[in-house]
């Protein structure tokens, strides 16, 4: 199938998550690698998705799983190269998928040139190139600013006798986006890669971008504490709307629509992420800001129909929404929310209003897997008990083996594969129609075939409490899709004078017309609305 030249492509896509470290791996180092994503393109064209974001495979001290990056033009040898990485989109073209890559502006790597040189002395030509400051009076830290990960978000650099900033990592030195040679330096990465022929970026952290220039103490609660998302002075700053605006004329300077898929803090207030859309009339900042809200909701109607009609309602005029429902940072959704509901999930995600986002395995319902303590990879592990976040960043299940497929079976995984891999795997999902792949692929299939799935209306509509419902309207297609999200049975009315036919049941098992729907436990529903005649 080619690819869609049009500049709209985007708008309705489905993007798949793809961290290459456990995706395939081709030359059985246990690792997954560029070229083992390669030879599993045609399993995403099959299945469905429209384009797949890489996470990092540039050359890394692998101090942050890849995010802590050394060089931002080259492929750390660990996954191939930069030929495997060209012969990596041209298949992809070839199969009508489009690509994208991480882009990690916020930091670099302690160990990249830029920081060696900028830490080498006070009047070094690349000292501004990252945050450094003096010691508090007590020779403490500047101010009260935390890491993400925990910490004071300063470290000392005893040679110098100045602490530099780091939101993450004191592995990962935040860049000082305040220098224009900063910024300029970042947009030509960012045509080093579009030049090879990508679709765009998923942009790491972008509210953390710019701090408060005179890093003044963010405002604490009575225990000392502030939230991140809600931090005054050390993210979300007015100015990072600027700077995403500098990236998009990088991206808008290339032919076909290159876009950018901006990460933001998970619980950011609505307003506030809907700023990096810019306004309507004037969409010139993000594509696509991520909406992390599905990964934190309880799994409850009322709370999932609040924030629905909420943030559809706030995404300006003419932009478009994004759903995840899982990522590299966060359990899965069928350890989180449990199996069946990760089912009625999967139905959510692929039939709300936008753009959504499918981490690879979550199609299978792959489980977080519990890492033994000697196997334990994420540094965060100390602060999230269980292996950090490695428990959901386990190889790829291709099929029922040993090593699940991922690798050859003499080479060890560098994370373990886990149990129950006889029904979630792809080859034994594949033989089952009534698979989480076999919903999966079936969704993607409805999405493309009706335009009132991609491009339709959206609008909740009140049920029974413990049922989620909404419309998707387009001309005169309407679909009506609904969720339980309880243990019991529920029935759904449907309004006189309609019946609905079952397009697809999240347990596979049902069609047909209805004039109420009965859903049980954990079921998703969606059904083509029409009137009785
Ligand atoms: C967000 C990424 O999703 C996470 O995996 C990474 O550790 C941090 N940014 C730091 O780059």
């Amino acid at each position: 199938m080619p690819c869609d030249t049009g500049h709209d492509w985007w708008r309705s896509a489905v993007i798949y998550q793809v961290y290459p470290r456990s995706f395939a791996d081709s030359n059985g180092d246990g690792v997954g690698d560029l070229p083992g994503i390669t030879s599993r393109l045609p399993y995403l064209a099959d299945l469905g998705v429209d384009a797949i974001w890489l996470s990092p495979f540039y050359p890394s001290a692998h101090e942050d799983g890849g995010y802590d990056i050394i060089d931002f033009r080259d492929v750390d040898p660990l996954f191939g190269n930069l030929d495997d990485f060209d012969a990596l989109v041209a298949r992809a073209k070839r199969l009508g998928l489009r690509v994208l890559v991480d882009l990690v502006p916020n930091h670099t790597s302690r160990h990249h040139p830029w920081f060696l040189e900028s830490r080498a002395s006070r009047t070094a030509a690349r000292r501004n190139w990252y945050i450094w400051a003096d010691p508090a009076k007590d020779g403490g830290p500047p101010n009260n600013w935390r890491a993400v990960t925990g910490g004071s978000a300063w470290t000392l650099d005893e040679a110098t006798g100045q602490y530099y900033m780091h939101s993450f990592f004191a592995a990962q030195p935040d860049l000082n986006w305040r220098n224009p040679n900063v910024r300029e330096a970042m947009a030509e990465i960012m045509r080093f890669w579009l030049d090879r022929g990508i679709d765009g970026f998923r942009v790491d952290m972008i509210d953390y971008l710019l701090k408060d220039e005179a890093l003044r103490d963010e405002p604490v609660d009575d225990k000392g504490w502030y939230d991140h998302p809600l931090a005054k002075y050390q993210l979300n700053q007015w100015g990072v709307v600027d700077i995403m605006r500098g990236l998009r004329r990088v991206v808008d300077g290339y032919p076909g629509a290159r876009i950018l898929l901006g990460e933001v803090e998970s619980r950011l207030p609505i307003d506030v992420l809907v700023r990096y859309y810019g306004t309507a009339g004037q969409l010139d900042v993000l594509h696509l800001p991520f909406n992390f809200w599905l990964l934190f909701l309880p799994w409850q109607s009322a709370a999932l129909e609040r924030f629905i009609t909420d943030y559809d309602a706030a995404v300006p005029e003419g932009a478009v929404p994004n759903w995840v429902l899982g990522n590299h940072d966060v359990p899965r959704p069928a350890t989180r929310l449990g199996v069946a509901q990760a089912r009625a999930a999967m139905v959510l995600l692929l039939t709300l209003r936008g753009a959504p986002v499918v981490y690879y395995g979550d199609e299978l319902g792959m489980p977080n897997v519990p890492i033994p303590p000697e196997r334990i990879q994420d540094p965060w592990s100390a602060a999230l008990p269980g292996g950090g976040r490695d428990p959901a960043r386990t190889p790829m299940r291709w099929n029922g083996g040993p090593t699940a497929g991922f690798c050859p079976e003499h080479a060890v995984p560098w994370l373990p594969v886990g149990d129950g891999l006889e029904t979630v795997n792809v080859e034994d999902q594949r033989q089952d129609p009534r698979s989480m792949l076999a919903l999966t692929k079936a969704l993607l299939t409805l999405r493309r075939a009706r335009p009132a799935l991609r491009d339709g209306s959206l609008r909740c509509i009140q049920g029974p409490p413990g049922i989620i419902a909404f419309s998707r309207v387009l001309h005169e297609e309407r679909f009506l899709v609904a969720l339980n999200t309880t243990d019991g049975t529920l029935d759904m009315p449907l309004p006189p004078g309609t019946v609905g036919v079952v397009r697809l049941s999240s347990a596979m098992d049902r069609t047909g017309t209805c004039s109420a729907l009965r859903l049980r436990a954990h079921e998703a529903c969606v059904l083509e609305w029409v009137h009785r005649s």
